[in-house]
């Protein structure tokens, strides 16, 4: 894995944004993967901003999000569709008809969980995977003891993330317990993965995830066996890794940083 860091949760958020966009102008039938959470929305406000200001073109893009809750319509303020039409469909050129996030009020889960491989697998896969990283070290919904080679299915939900994310219901009975998502095995088919974490309150299980060993109790830590992951993070993210000078002399110093220094 690939460690960037940047000095605050802007310009962690800002490389993130301009990464992406490198991505769809190189290739603008993009097959994106997509992920929400509080971090993710800067991150979508920018690429928002870069479509409207510099004309980034997502009108042939196709999209994938890893998850979404189980039980909720996409017109309720709390389904992930509803997140992603809020902070980034809506806001800029992409089809909706292009953008996909598992059904999570289909009648038969474990179809729908299988109709949406063989969507993913339709369009030749994903070329580029962003993923934030939940407490217990989630990707997705993947939580601990996810199989490492698990594809999209229905997920129970640990304590840990109930209490996290229950902040964004109006009471925490009224957040599902389980919740459709790509599994590890999907996520590491991806031909490019961007993690992106910020904050103090993500530094340890960061350094889990990229300096621990690979385990299924932390599912982002399957990044590791990767191909190509870069993982982006501010500096309070990466207040627990042991190799900070080496990740901070590889931004540096490595060709590819160059253009975004
Ligand atoms: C949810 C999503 C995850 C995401 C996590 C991080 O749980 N299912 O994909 O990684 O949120 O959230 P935040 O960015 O708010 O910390």
């Amino acid at each position: 894995m690939e460690v960037i860091i940047q000095s605050d949760r802007q310009s962690a958020c800002l490389l993130t944004a301009r990464m992406i966009a490198k991505a769809v102008r190189s290739k603008p039938d993009l097959v994106l993967g997509l992920a929400t959470g509080r971090t993710m929305e800067t991150v979508y406000e920018l690429l928002a901003e870069m479509c409207r200001r510099d004309k980034l073109d997502f009108s042939k893009c196709r999209t994938f999000n890893l998850d979404e809750y189980v039980g909720l319509a996409e017109t309720d303020e709390t389904s992930y569709r509803f997140y992603m039409n809020k902070h980034l469909f809506g806001r800029i050129n992409i089809d909706l008809k292009n953008t996909h996030l598992p059904n999570g009020r289909a009648k038969d889960l474990k179809e729908e969980c299988e109709r949406y491989e063989a969507k993913i697998n339709e369009a030749g896969g994903i070329d580029l995977q962003l993923l934030g990283i939940g407490q217990d070290g989630h990707i997705g919904f993947n939580e601990p003891l996810s199989a490492l080679r698990s594809r999209t299915r229905v997920k129970a939900l640990a304590p840990d993330t109930v209490r996290q994310n229950s902040q964004f219901f109006s009471s925490p009975a009224d957040m599902p317990r389980r919740a459709i998502t790509m599994g590890v095995g999907t996520i590491l088919e991806s031909k490019r993965c961007v993690l992106l974490a910020t904050g103090e309150n993500k530094a340890g299980i960061i350094a889990r995830a990229i300096e621990g060993p690979i385990t299924s109790m932390v599912s982002a830590s399957a990044l590791q066996l990767h191909q190509h992951c870069t993982a982006i993070i501010d500096e309070m993210a990466a207040l627990k890794l042991e190799k900070i000078d080496y990740y901070r002399w590889i931004f540096k110093n490595e060709p590819e940083w160059e253009e975004y220094q």
